[in-house]
């Protein structure tokens, strides 16, 4: 097992990049890597091969946290991350305090996520995705990286990073990974460590309304939904939608997306599936 190389600062970023001109893959992460960051990972190696440079980051983004939301309490557990990413034959880790990804302070010129970002999770969360297609943005131009990897379990995310490439002829191939789960369903995540105890015996409803959901696909999308909202019980529900796999309307047939918003007690819990209506 090598260490990986740790950059703190862009000029330490860039004297590592300097040394390699071989084919590289990103992993961005706010750290408090889980296995579902290791399966990120693992498609990042399948990219480049062993010739190849993984890259992860690691930045709790403030700009996509509002007022209220769990910055400051974000678990940031370095130390161990560092270790999975040495576990995981990460080349090079980039970690960079705040004031250094934004020196001038808060950015005056973000990236607008358009009118997608303003529904689902952008309707509860305000501000949130110009938080997060601004630093991937960032992290992407001072990573420069031929593959850009994201998780599944952040659907609305991947969409909105891939229409962000597209728009602005950003030179990075994006690239989802199915969402990894606990074996009762439960998606991972870095916020799953917030559950009490009864919160963490509610959640699993998430994962079992959405696979509800998707075996209901042959009585159409409105048979879909009944499905799935039958089993969402023991939790407060912030949105259930069907849409179409760019998080358009939802088509009458075809590929579609099921996604799901609840909270468990104070911890907001995401998830959706993909539902093939025939
Ligand atoms: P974070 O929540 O740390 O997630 C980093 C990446 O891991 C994202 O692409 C996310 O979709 C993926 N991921 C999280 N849980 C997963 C799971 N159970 N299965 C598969 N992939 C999973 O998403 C962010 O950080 C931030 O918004 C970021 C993109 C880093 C910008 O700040």
């Amino acid at each position: 097992m090598t260490e990986p190389i740790v950059a703190r600062t862009r000029d330490e970023l860039a004297e590592a990049l300097s040394r390699g001109e071989q084919e590289s893959a990103v992993v961005l992460t706010m750290g408090a890597l889980h296995a579902g960051h290791r399966a990120l990972i693992h498609a990042a190696r399948d990219l480049v091969g062993t010739g190849g440079a993984v890259l992860v980051t690691i930045f709790v983004n403030p700009l996509q946290f509002g007022p209220g939301e769990d910055f400051e309490r974000y678990p940031r557990p370095f130390g161990a991350d560092l270790a999975v990413c040495a576990e995981e034959g990460v080349d090079l880790v980039f970690a960079p305090a705040t004031e250094e990804l934004y020196p001038l302070g808060d950015p005056q010129v973000t990236v607008a996520p358009g009118p997608l970002g303003a529904e689902l999770e952008g309707a509860v969360r305000p501000g949130h995705f110009a938080g997060v297609l601004t630093v991937v943005a960032k992290l992407l131009n001072l990573t420069v990286p031929s593959y850009a990897v994201f998780g599944e379990k952040d659907y609305q995310q991947l969409v909105l990073v891939g229409r962000m490439v597209a728009d602005l002829d950003l030179p990075y191939e994006i690239v989802g990974v199915p969402t990894v789960r606990e074996a009762d369903g439960l998606a991972l995540s870095s916020r799953n460590r917030y559950l009490s105890a009864d919160e963490r015996a509610a959640a699993p409803v998430l994962g079992r309304a959405l696979e509800a959901g998707a075996a209901a696909a042959a009585g159409g999308p409105d048979a879909v939904l009944a499905a799935a909202r039958a089993e969402l019980t023991g939790v407060e529900l912030d949105y259930l939608e069907l849409r179409g796999a760019d998080l358009e309307p939802a088509p009458a047939t075809g590929p579609a997306r099921l996604l799901v918003a609840a909270r468990a007690g104070t911890t907001r819990l995401i998830d959706n599936i993909a539902v093939d209506l025939p």
